[in-house]
């Protein structure tokens, strides 16, 4: 639920009380179901898919840290934090100085800071408004640029929100130093000639709009160079079945936490979810981005 305190939003992606609308609904919730990690974005398998989720997750928390060169470094941001996993990670694991999170949900920044140690500092803050005191070392982002730009933005503004965020990003490294990115995007699909099912635009994540891999790469390309590029469909496809079962398994203690509604709307969103992976409707990047000595 929206909370009292609302952070301003510059504009073009969700604002906060969209993004709460979907993660403020319980942490213990969420918690039920992600894991202790509460790690909410897709993992990576190194070798077959089992079902070690947890493994994967950890995985995914490395690649990206090592993709973005975060050993030894003084400061790291991660764009869109959600419950603090990657800064707890960066700081316990890696041995980073100082881990900034921003996230645009009440919620996740409490579980955050509150499961922090003290030199990770979590904001609640959309990154349009972040002002770094000082660069940064790296920076992270997993599972957010899915909301940087709202559903009713057409092709044109979805690149401008897009290279607005590249160029933010740009302006907080050093060039040479590096960005690693997860999002979902659209595969076999295009927003433009078809109808995006408003179960998702209307009730499951409002004012969010999945983005095309030409978009990315246009809005990178003038500040960032192409290091490193995965696409892991089916380790969505995984991550989502395992989501789904441990929701189920635990179907009475949620439905205890949230009502039956809200668990069987969830249910019904890793489904739906799945079926577009499985069916390449979506898929899953993962980019390691280098700042280019000047721009493009
Ligand atoms: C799916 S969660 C991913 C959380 C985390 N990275 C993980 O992998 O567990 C998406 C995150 O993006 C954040 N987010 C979305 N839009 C944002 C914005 N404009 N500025 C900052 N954070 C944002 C949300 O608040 C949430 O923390």
């Amino acid at each position: 639920m929206p909370s009292e305190q609302q952070v301003p939003t510059a504009g073009g992606g969700a604002t906060q009380a969209a993004i709460e609308h979907h993660y403020d609904v319980g942490s213990e919730f969420y918690r039920l179901w992600l894991g202790e990690e509460m790690v909410y974005s897709c993992g990576l398998w190194t070798g077959p898919l089992d079902d070690d989720l947890e493994a994967a997750q950890q995985a995914k928390l490395d690649w990206h840290a090592t993709g973005a060169q975060v050993d030894g470094a003084q400061r790291v941001l991660d764009v869109g934090c959600g419950w603090g996993a990657m800064l707890r990670y960066l700081v316990a694991e890696r041995g980073v100085a100082r881990a900034t999170g921003l996230t645009l949900s009440s919620d996740q920044a409490a579980v955050a800071a509150a499961s922090c140690p003290p030199v990770a500092e979590v904001l609640l803050e959309d990154w349009r408004d972040h002002r770094p005191d000082a660069p940064y070392d790296a920076i992270v982002s997993v599972g957010a640029f899915e909301h940087f730009a709202r559903s009713d933005l057409d092709a044109g503004q979805r690149l401008a929100v897009y290279s607005e965020f590249f160029a933010a990003c740009a302006g907080w490294l050093p060039p040479g130093r590096r960005l690693s990115l997860q999002t979902i995007a659209y595969e076999d699909f295009d927003p433009a000639t078809s109808a995006v099912s408003p179960f998702f635009t209307e009730e499951v994540f409002p004012e969010s709009a999945l983005p095309l891999l030409p978009e990315i790469v246009a809005a990178s390309h003038r500040w960032f160079r192409l290091v490193t590029f995965r696409s892991d469909a089916e380790h969505y496809c995984r991550t989502l079945r395992l989501w789904q079962q441990r929701l189920e398994a635990g179907r009475e203690v949620a439905v205890g936490m949230v009502g039956r509604d809200t668990y069987r709307h969830y249910l019904r969103y890793l489904r739906l979810s799945r079926a577009m992976f499985e069916r390449d409707v979506c898929t899953l990047y993962r980019f390691v981005l280098q700042r280019r000595p000047t721009p493009r």
